[in-house]
């Protein structure tokens, strides 16, 4: 049984004293505690007032939204993974469809970022998806296997184990427009087999796939409920504390209902 890990994306929102005020909020509501993990990416620069807020709660963790591959160097306006290690940064979201449209990162590129994510013990959340162009000319099973062959070249089972793979179609995200719970199983499916066929069975049985495109409270535990559906990478419905904390506990409701269907 895989646990389900909801994230919270909140891309280019929130300055630092937005995130104590949210994180206020959402410790009150987290304090009975949920049968799902709880990921936070905040903006880099919000990052230090989050972990600070979140000293008295260890089981939320925290997440950077990118970094770069190398350690240190001429990077100039780059965040390295020996940072965000001292920042006692657990996960780190890559390849969003975001990061691959506007600012024109390949496959390659994301793969040397999952690498040095698990060389410095940060758990990649790597984003796959297609547009809605390549669904419709029926790649979307060649665009999966090419985005999870390329980002994960070299990532060992082990390692494999320790990755958080996103499923966020291009079409869905921020939207309104949601992909149906089957259409979202059908692709989960889809990766797990690309997994069992890049290591084994085990290890593809192992592996957590989020869900992330328009996820709000009210389509939560249906998408929860699919068996290969793992929690969910959320954008806009995760700003609010509120909505999030309904979203985290849609999850394990669906997770619950689909352990004793
Ligand atoms: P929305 O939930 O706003 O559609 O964004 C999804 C997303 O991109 C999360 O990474």
């Amino acid at each position: 049984m895989r646990n389900p890990i909801v994230a919270a994306n909140w891309k280019m929102h929130k300055t630092p004293s937005e995130t104590e005020d949210f994180l206020r909020g959402f410790v009150v509501l987290a304090k009975a505690g949920e049968p799902v993990d709880i990921v936070i990416a905040p903006p880099y620069i919000s990052l230090a007032a989050a972990s600070a807020a979140l000293t008295q709660h260890d089981s939320i963790k925290l997440a950077a939204q990118n970094m770069h591959y190398e350690q240190s160097g001429a990077f100039t306006g780059e965040i390295s993974p020996l940072m965000l290690r001292e920042m006692l940064i657990h996960y780190v979201i890559l390849g969003h469809s975001e990061r691959r449209a506007i600012f024109g990162e390949t496959d390659e590129i994301i793969n040397r970022k999952v690498l040095a994510a698990h060389q410095f013990n940060i758990k990649p959340i790597l984003c796959v998806g297609e547009t809605l162009e390549e669904r419709d000319a029926g790649r979307l099973e060649e665009v999966l296997t090419t985005q999870l062959k390329g980002g994960l070249a070299g990532v060992s089972a082990d390692q494999m184990i320790n990755t958080v793979l996103a499923y966020e179609p291009v079409w869905a995200i921020g939207t309104g427009r949601t992909a149906s719970s089957a259409q979202a199983q059908e692709a989960h499916a889809f990766i797990r087999s690309v997994l069992a066929n890049l290591y084994d069975p085990e290890t593809a049985r192992r592996v957590r796939i989020q869900y992330g495109g328009s996820v709000k409270p009210g389509n939560m535990e249906e998408l929860a409920m699919q068996p290969d559906v793992d929690g969910a990478l959320v954008g806009g419905a995760s700003l609010e504390s509120g909505s999030f904390w309904e979203i985290c506990r849609a999850a394990a409701a669906g997770a619950t209902r689909k352990a004793s269907a």
